[in-house]
């Protein structure tokens, strides 16, 4: 893993799902890390799930716990921080409480860095002063954190430049696979295309066109099998741009371009429909057969991620 960045102390806020996650990976680093949550039980099952992380990689557990602290107090935990990362709920207003908060406690040198899936930064440092403004970027990372190597960099206008850089050095260092988002648009990059994929499947499953197994089957088993070794783009060139303006000419009038999510997913939550967690969503779940699912994602990711996988064509290695 490649470390030539300086170690800084790292803070993360709120360790939940991701939270944790990215202590993880920040403390296997080197970097002393220290995690923040209100709920006091969160916080200290934190250890237990990187311990399990790291055997489900057979990475040895010690040094890193060693490097990962537990506050219960913010300010205390971002006290003395190099960057600061925000993983608390997707929720506007309690983002830019923690943040003017971590801003008044932490360094008026560190990084101010949040994980929001979708919400646009600049709105989440509008109760910032400027000094702090130029400090804040969005650094969104893809779950589990641990496993999946990119991270969307994001810049808003006030973004310092010495800022930006610095923090897609200490991810690269880190052993991530950073990417610069040079414009502040809700969702950055990855959720854009990914819900936008999204859409049109439901979309095709409200107006019957196949079944919600359907639409997993055609994905799995088609375009995304090249997925992992042929991005959109290339895909486009390796086609030929004729082909793809002559079915965007026919196709694109006839596609989901609704603004608002589907009257099916919001029947199906009416109903109490939830997902995985209720036993239904768009399509039926036993415990077992959600349990199967989580157990087949964690199994790929780990292989994916693997120490002696292939780099992707930018000489840089997944993980
Ligand atoms: N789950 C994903 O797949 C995913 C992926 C990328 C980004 N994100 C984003 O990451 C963020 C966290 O998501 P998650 O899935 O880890 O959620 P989570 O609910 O698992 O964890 C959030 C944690 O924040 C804590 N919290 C609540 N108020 C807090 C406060 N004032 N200060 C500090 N911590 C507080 C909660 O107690 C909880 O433990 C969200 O913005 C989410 O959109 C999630």
């Amino acid at each position: 893993m490649p470390s030539a960045e300086p170690k800084l102390k790292v803070a993360v806020i709120g360790a939940g799902l991701m939270g944790h996650g990215i202590a993880q990976v920040f403390a296997a680093a080197g970097h002393e890390t220290t995690l923040t949550d209100p709920d006091a039980g969160v916080l200290q099952a934190a250890p237990a799930h990187v311990a399990r992380n790291l055997e489900q990689m057979r990475v040895p557990a010690d040094a890193v716990l060693q490097r990962l602290r537990l506050s219960k107090s913010l300010p205390a935990a971002v006290a003395e921080a190099g960057i600061v990362i925000e993983a608390a709920p997707e929720r506007l207003a309690l983002k830019q409480r923690i943040f003017a908060d971590a801003a008044d406690a932490a360094p008026r040198t560190a990084i101010l860095a949040s994980n929001t899936s979708v919400i646009p930064i600049t709105r989440i440092g509008e109760r910032l002063d400027p000094q702090a403004r130029s400090r804040l970027v969005g650094t969104h990372w893809w779950n589990p954190p641990h496993l999946v190597p990119l991270v969307e960099v994001v810049r808003t206008p006030m973004t310092d430049d010495v800022i930006f850089e610095r923090t897609v050095g200490l991810l690269r260092a880190a052993g991530k696979h950073p990417v610069r988002v040079r414009k502040d648009v809700p969702g950055f990059i990855g959720n854009r295309l990914q819900h936008a994929l999204w859409r049109e499947a439901i979309s095709l499953v409200q107006a019957g066109v196949c079944d919600a197994e359907t639409i997993d089957q055609v994905v799995k088993q088609s375009f995304g099998m090249r997925l992992p070794v042929l991005g959109p783009m290339e895909n486009a060139d390796l086609v030929g741009l004729e082909l793809t303006r002559n079915v965007h000419e026919i196709l694109f009038p006839d596609l989901d371009a609704s603004p608002e999510p589907s009257a099916l997913l919001t029947r199906l939550l009416e109903q109490g429909h939830l997902g995985m967690r209720s036993g239904k969503g768009l399509r039926d779940w036993t415990p077992e057969a959600a349990d199967a699912v989580r157990a087949r994602l964690a199994r790929h990711l780990i292989a994916a991620s693997a120490p002696g996988r292939p780099t992707d064509d930018s000489g840089t290695a997944h993980g």
